[in-house]
């Protein structure tokens, strides 16, 4: 089996971070969200994988990723520019995909326990399709799939306005190559995209077996500020403490903290987990960083306050009020003109973003 990761899109709704990157790069507990993606499929005994390219920036998820060989897999670049939909991406990709079976993973997905089970049973069963589903709060906001007792899938709709339940197609798909042709059939959406809803039907209908798994542990795509921050939430609640870094006398670290090498905590710090301090930052004097806080590489924070919040990396975070629930760019500079200001900023900035306080 193949896998094929999308990492193309426009991400409008993460703009500003989207106009210096693509969304899939944004990191979870200081990770790429990506690479979740691509061990989900590694550790599923996928290893040959195409990556969809788009048209922001996408040479900067070949300096991330290689050629794959870092983390164990082989990896084909297929660019497709614009993202004209998902199922155009698939299409993009079917040359390199050819005969096999393949698993089409969204870029800008995370999902607890991995896809090993669900991989296992498309295998096992030999069905025409497997989709992952979800049960969601607002399925009107997503594709909804109408189960029968059996877990196939009885309807999919994109969108609807009455939804027959609440579980909703999520990034992950486990389809073959009779899916094509269905996607050169189709017409473009109100929106302009080729939908893999509409292909999934239209396969569905066609008489091909589709079948349902549903997440049992989380899963979350990372479309919108808050839905980073959730993920990165998710993520950090399930960490170990490790601290590697030094930790000067007088500084605290309680609960689940990683603090990689090369970082200092000076005196009068508090870090409270679950938390990640990457490589080389300097955190203090006298700054606290509360739970569910990820702190990137080359970060500096002295007299600062921060929690639940994302600070990508490199950036300068000095004598603030409390910064919370933020997304924050990679070499950005925050810093305190002087004292009496509103507690409790909200921030999402983009890269080499500038804000004097
Ligand atoms: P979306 O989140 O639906 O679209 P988007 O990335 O353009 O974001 P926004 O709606 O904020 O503008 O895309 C889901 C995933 O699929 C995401 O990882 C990007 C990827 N994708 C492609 O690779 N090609 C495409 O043509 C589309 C539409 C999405």
């Amino acid at each position: 089996m193949k896998g094929l990761i999308l990492a193309g899109g426009h991400g409008t709704r993460l703009r500003p971070l989207t106009h210096t990157g693509p969304k899939q790069l944004i990191p979870l507990a200081n990770k790429p969200n990506i690479l979740y993606c691509l061990e989900d499929l590694r550790d599923a005994g996928i290893t040959d994988i195409g990556v969809i390219l788009g048209d922001i920036l996408p040479e900067k998820v070949r300096e991330l990723l290689g050629d794959g060989s870092a983390y164990g897999v082989r990896l084909t670049y297929v660019v497709q520019g614009f993202p004209a939909g998902i199922a155009h991406a698939i299409l993009c990709a079917e040359s390199f995909l050819g005969d096999e079976p393949f698993c089409v993973y969204l870029g800008d997905n995370v999902l607890k326990g991995g896809i090993r089970e669900m991989v296992r049973e498309f295998e096992e069963h030999a069905y025409d399709a497997e989709v992952l589903l979800c049960h969601v709060p607002n399925p009107e906001k997503f594709g909804v799939a109408e189960l029968d007792a059996q877990g196939n899938i009885r309807s999919l709709v994109e969108k609807p306005k009455a939804p027959k339940g609440d579980l909703a197609l999520v990034g992950i798909y486990l389809l073959r190559k009779n899916i094509f042709p269905i996607i050169r059939g189709l017409k473009p959406s109100w929106r302009n995209e080729l939908e893999i809803t509409e292909a999934l039907d239209a396969l569905r209908k066609e008489g091909a077996r589709l079948k349902a798994h549903t997440v049992t542990g989380w899963w979350k795509d990372t479309g919108k500020p808050e839905d980073i921050l959730e993920a990165n939430h998710l993520l950090l609640d399930g960490i170990e403490k490790r601290i590697e870094g030094t930790v000067e006398p007088d500084a605290r670290i309680e609960g689940r903290v990683r603090i990689a090498p090369g970082t200092v905590v000076r005196s009068g710090s508090v870090i409270r987990g679950p938390t990640v301090i990457g490589r080389d930052c300097v955190i203090g004097p006298n700054t606290y960083v509360g739970p569910f806080t990820s702190i990137g590489d080359g970060s500096r924070l002295v007299e600062a306050d921060i929690e639940a919040s994302i600070v990508i990396g490199e950036c300068v975070i000095e004598g603030t009020d409390k910064i919370v629930n933020s997304l924050i760019g990679r070499h950005t500079t925050i810093r305190s003109k002087g004292k009496g200001l509103p507690r409790g900023h909200q921030l999402v900035l983009g890269e080499n973003s500038t804000v004097i306080l």
